[in-house]
């Protein structure tokens, strides 16, 4: 009951405060209820007149100050949603209501900033498209240059000169192969903005997939003379995750390790912690500086371009490397020194 009572006195209180003049229409009120009394005390024709003009007076005073705070505030509001769509606030500090309408003002301040937050959004997203196709076309570009500039040699004579043909050839389909690379990849990270990389989790034994990643490996890092690591106490070890993705992932990780590492070791360690299967691979190569820890995550980012590119490399590799650790709520962590080699190295949940 009381409840009931004090909500009714509130809302009666609310609606007064809309109106400016709360005052004038207590006067004008008391001023009725006054007159109303003296024509009571003495009733006589005229005193009734009187009461009754003043009333009229009284009451068309108080619906004209109503009426013209609520053209005032009607003004208002339309000046800011015509402000509001065609853009021209800076800042929400602009946008201001009569006091009394602080709620509506608060209401209309976050919608602006909301607003304002998506559209900024929006053009952060369309320059990170721009961008990424600007490097697309690049990175297609060179290939395609480059095969262009071999097969025109050869057909401009090169084709029968015997020391040079095959040499010319081989550049060729080595850039062919780049190109390759480059599309799979392409597709890869096509697939992962738009959602479509689907996961298939399940347990499979990580230490015969290393093995078998290991063994197709094992010609790269004996061309360049490193020593190619990998033991384990067990022969099976299971994980629980997307086989094909992990082999994805660890092929790119032991790949970069080969590519950037002149001479000494990769190595891959399995270590179980509990839940946990961490699995890490490490090398005694060029290293990555601390500034460039930050950025190879990032699509086409490469220490050194040109010698990632005369390898092969996209530049997209770690990207994709990162979206699939973290599809299986892990986290991909690097540790490296500039000249001291680098130590790749993420978790998966133990079977
Ligand atoms: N094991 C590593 N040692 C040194 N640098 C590395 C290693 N792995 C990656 N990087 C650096 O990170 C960059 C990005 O790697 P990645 O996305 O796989 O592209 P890339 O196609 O060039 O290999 C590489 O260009 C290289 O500069
Ligand atoms: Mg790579």
């Amino acid at each position: 009951m009381l409840a009931i009572a004090s909500k009714i006195l509130n809302n009666i209180k609310k609606n007064f405060s809309y109106t400016h003049y709360f005052s004038t229409v207590i006067v004008l009120s008391l001023t009725s209820i006054l007159i109303f009394f003296i024509v009571i005390a003495s009733p006589s024709f005229s005193n009734v007149i009187i009461f009754s003009l003043i009333l009229v007076f009284n009451s068309l005073t108080v619906l004209l100050l109503l009426g013209s705070k609520r053209r005032k505030d009607i003004n208002v509001l339309i000046r800011t949603i015509t402000a509001l769509r065609s853009n021209s606030y800076t800042s929400d500090n602009e946008i201001k209501l009569d006091k009394d309408l602080n709620e509506l003002e608060a209401e209309i301040k976050q919608m602006f900033n909301n607003n304002r937050s998506v559209i900024t959004n929006m053009k952060k997203l369309e320059q990170i498209r721009t961008e990424f196709l600007g490097n697309v076309s690049h990175e297609l570009r060179t290939p395609i240059f480059a095969i262009q500039g071999f097969i025109e040699t050869l057909l401009d004579g090169a084709l029968n000169d015997e020391k040079v043909n095959r040499t010319f050839l081989n550049k060729a389909n080595q850039h062919t192969l780049n190109l390759n690379n480059l599309l799979n990849d392409l597709i890869d990270i096509s697939m992962i903005e738009s959602g479509q990389m689907k996961m298939s989790f399940r347990y499979f034994n990580i230490i015969e997939l290393l093995e078998s990643i290991l063994n197709e490996m094992r010609a790269h890092a004996d061309k360049k003379e490193l020593e190619l690591r990998f033991e384990s106490a067990k022969e099976k070890v299971l994980a629980y995750g997307d086989k094909d993705k992990i082999r994805q992932v660890l092929v790119n990780l032991i790949l970069n390790a080969i590519k950037y590492t002149e001479n000494g070791f990769v190595e891959v360690m399995i270590i179980i912690e509990n839940e946990l299967i961490i699995i890490s691979v490490k090398d005694s190569g060029i290293g990555i500086s601390e500034e460039d820890q930050k950025r190879i995550f990032e699509r086409f980012y490469r220490v050194d371009k040109d010698r990632s590119r005369e390898i092969g490399g996209t530049g997209l590799g770690l990207a994709i490397v990162k979206h699939i650790i973290e599809a299986h709520n892990s986290k991909i962590q690097i540790q490296s020194k500039l000249g001291m080699g680098s130590e790749f190295s993420f978790y998966l949940k133990k079977g």
